[in-house]
């Protein structure tokens, strides 16, 4: 690929390290314009005769309609899937077949989610279109990532220098890796891992960050006042092979108004979502509670990625 021309058209998004600092950036600057185009409008006709085909063969609110949403912005016609257990996945079809089979209709991006780690590649290798990982079990959610830089340059003025703390499942969480690759397409970041060590993030994240200055911590007490932003995660109950140990983990950080107010200097919280019991509701009210700004913002993100990926 040409640095200087940056084109992300036609291209597969399956990691976060597929996106250069540039190509970040851009996707950012044009989120915000689509942001202050769409005041007052309900389409941009930016895309009117593209097809974008959502497929979701995990489960999902925020990704999947936000897509949709961003697609019908666009002007493009969205095409989903539908649940699994109305299509012949059902009945056996493969997972390769399905993909070559969704290709041949002639969509102009496939956005996927799935559980197997590494089957957005494997469908990347498949189909003609171009694939968007929208999440492949474990493994990352670049999309997710663009959506939480994109709000941490809004809330705290910049993306370099930026002191992140990021709590909960790390072991199992996609949406972890994924943001800690993209935080580290920039300068001088930290980023502190919160959790217990069994859930600590995977060696092999933090193998492949080469700007971001790293640690890790067991108690959010400990770090909570030297932090920017501290992005809370949800305990992954599905990638459990034991249930007891999951019963065991859940519930161990919570996040609620009073815990926070016990510190004078707070950062502000963000959450990928959906919540179970790590951050309590009456945190919803407080000045730093960016969450559900920070779903919103997963609309003008991939709006910005679709209309590069389909030119
Ligand atoms: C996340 C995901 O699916 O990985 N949700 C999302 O896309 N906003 C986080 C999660 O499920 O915990």
């Amino acid at each position: 690929m040409d640095v200087h021309c940056m084109s992300i058209k036609g291209r597969d998004i399956i990691s976060a390290l597929d996106l250069k600092r540039e190509e970040v950036e851009l996707i950012l600057n044009e989120a915000e314009s689509m942001r202050n185009e769409l005041k007052g409008r309900r389409c941009l006709h930016l895309a009117d005769d593209k097809i974008v085909m959502t497929v979701f063969l995990e489960p999902s609110t925020r990704t999947r309609l936000s897509f949709q949403y961003a697609a019908a912005y666009l002007g493009a016609r969205g095409i989903d899937f539908g649940a699994t257990e109305m299509s012949s996945i059902q009945k056996g079809e493969t997972f390769e077949d399905t993909v070559t089979m969704i290709d041949g209709y002639g969509p102009d991006v496939i956005v996927l989610r799935q559980s197997v780690p590494g089957n957005a590649k494997k469908a990347a290798e498949i189909a003609k279109a171009p694939i968007i990982n929208a999440g492949d079990g474990a493994n990352e959610h670049p999309t997710q990532a663009l959506t939480d830089v994109y709000t941490i340059r809004r809330e705290i003025g910049r993306l370099n220098g930026v002191k992140v703390g990021i709590m909960g499942d790390l072991k199992h969480g996609r949406t972890v890796s994924s943001l800690s690759y993209m935080l580290d397409r920039f300068d001088g970041n930290t980023i502190t891992y919160i959790a217990p060590d069994e859930l600590q993030v995977k060696p092999e994240v933090l193998g492949k960050l080469t700007r971001t200055k790293h640690s890790k911590a067991e108690r959010v007490e400990d770090v909570i006042e030297e932090l920017d932003v501290l992005y809370v995660t949800r305990i992954q109950k599905e990638r459990f092979t034991d249930q007891k140990e999951y019963e065991r983990l859940k519930g161990s950080y919570v996040i609620s108004r009073g815990f926070l107010e016990k510190f004078r200097r707070r950062p502000i919280i963000m959450h990928p979502l959906p919540r179970v019991d790590e951050l309590t509701v009456d945190v919803d009210g407080m000045r730093e509670a960016k969450y559900f700004e920070q779903a919103r913002n997963g609309v003008y993100v991939r709006m910005a990625l679709l209309k590069e990926v389909m030119g």
